[in-house]
């Protein structure tokens, strides 16, 4: 059965007329419209200051879950809002930017994700958070990068495994959990990939003392570096944590503005991508919400996370396993 694609025909409004006091006047709509803001970690500083709930993947998903506002804001990318909408039907989802895409979830179109799932019948099929709707309503288990060996350890050794979308995520979960014969779907994060192994070994020499900390969509020879692998919100608890006064950081730069504002008299240093002059570590789906566009959204409620319920309902059922079972 061919599954509905989700409707992105919707254009970013073009900029202009913008109040003076734009944070003053987000705070005033957001009462108006009876809002909640959610604001994944990757998000520019003023942002997440100015959201209701600031959390990474699975933290935004729960709190998507149970807002009980009229309006949604969701400040990350697309899978992510479109995920508060699978969970919260009857609340309006706006994203200020609705281009706000994902190399992971590109990397992998449901009809080409539908034909590999039909070289490996019978077998479980765990999707990254991480993807479309429609790859997620083909998924037996959704997961992210917080409990996802936990996902794939509940899973009984003698049934196969789909592991999609991300090669890197899959290895590390296999190293975790032992389950090495996983059929995975090859993609990867254009943010995560970029960091260099070479440059973070000589960034080390020059700080013996510091800890590495790495997200697992880091290729293996970085996290082979590392001290410490987990996700967006592991590696902000762990940086708060740890004994360590110079931390080395790979992954997305909006991470830091936690982290600073917690613990403010450690070093923290961007791991180094393998171009110097470039912003390797911004996603650049992320960073294409602004404040401006925030203001906007929420002026014009738009634009808006709309779906067909034949297929939210479908991508819901994976998703609730996943939040029953890291509960
Ligand atoms: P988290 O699950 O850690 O929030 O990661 C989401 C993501 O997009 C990482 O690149
Ligand atoms: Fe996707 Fe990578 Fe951006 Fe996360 S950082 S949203 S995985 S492109």
């Amino acid at each position: 059965m061919a599954l509905p694609v989700v409707n992105t025909a919707v254009t970013t409004p073009p900029l202009g007329n913008l109040p003076h006091d734009l944070e003053g006047a987000i705070e005033q709509l957001k009462r108006e419209r009876n809002a909640i803001i959610l604001a994944h970690y990757y998000q520019e500083s003023e942002i997440q200051d100015l959201a209701d709930v600031v959390g990474d993947s699975l933290q935004l998903a729960r709190a998507a879950q149970k807002a009980d506002k009229d309006v949604i804001v969701f400040c990350g990318v697309h899978f992510m809002a479109e995920t508060a909408k699978i969970l919260n039907p009857t609340r309006k989802v706006v994203v200020p930017d609705l281009q706000a895409g994902c190399s992971l979830s590109d990397s992998c179109p449901p009809d080409q994700f539908r034909l590999f799932l039909g070289k490996h019948p019978g077998a479980t099929v765990v999707s990254y958070i991480n993807s479309s709707a429609a790859v997620k309503a083909m998924s037996d288990l959704i997961c992210t990068s917080s409990n996802a060996a936990q996902i794939v350890a509940s899973i009984p050794k003698d049934k196969p495994v789909v592991f999609g979308p991300d090669r890197h995520l899959a290895r590390w979960v296999a190293q975790k959990t032992g389950r090495h014969d996983m059929a995975v779907w090859q993609g990867t994060c254009i943010v995560h990939e970029l960091f260099s192994a070479r440059e973070l070994a000589r960034l080390k020499v020059e700080h013996p003392d510091a800890e590495v900390l790495a997200h697992p969509e880091c290729d293996e020879s970085v996290l082979q570096q590392a001290d410490y692998i987990g996700s967006t919100k592991g590696i902000i608890e762990r940086a708060v944590a740890s004994p360590a006064r110079t931390l080395i950081i790979a992954t997305e730069e909006g991470v830091f503005h936690q982290i600073r504002k917690r613990v403010p008299e450690k070093q923290l240093i961007q791991a180094p991508g393998q171009d110097q002059s470039c912003a390797c570590n911004q996603c650049p789906h992320m960073r294409r919400n602004s404040l401006e566009k925030l203001y906007l959204c929420l002026r014009d409620l738009s634009p808006e996370i709309t779906m067909d319920e034949g297929l939210r309902t479908q991508a819901l059922r994976p998703i609730q396993r996943m939040l029953e079972l890291s509960a």
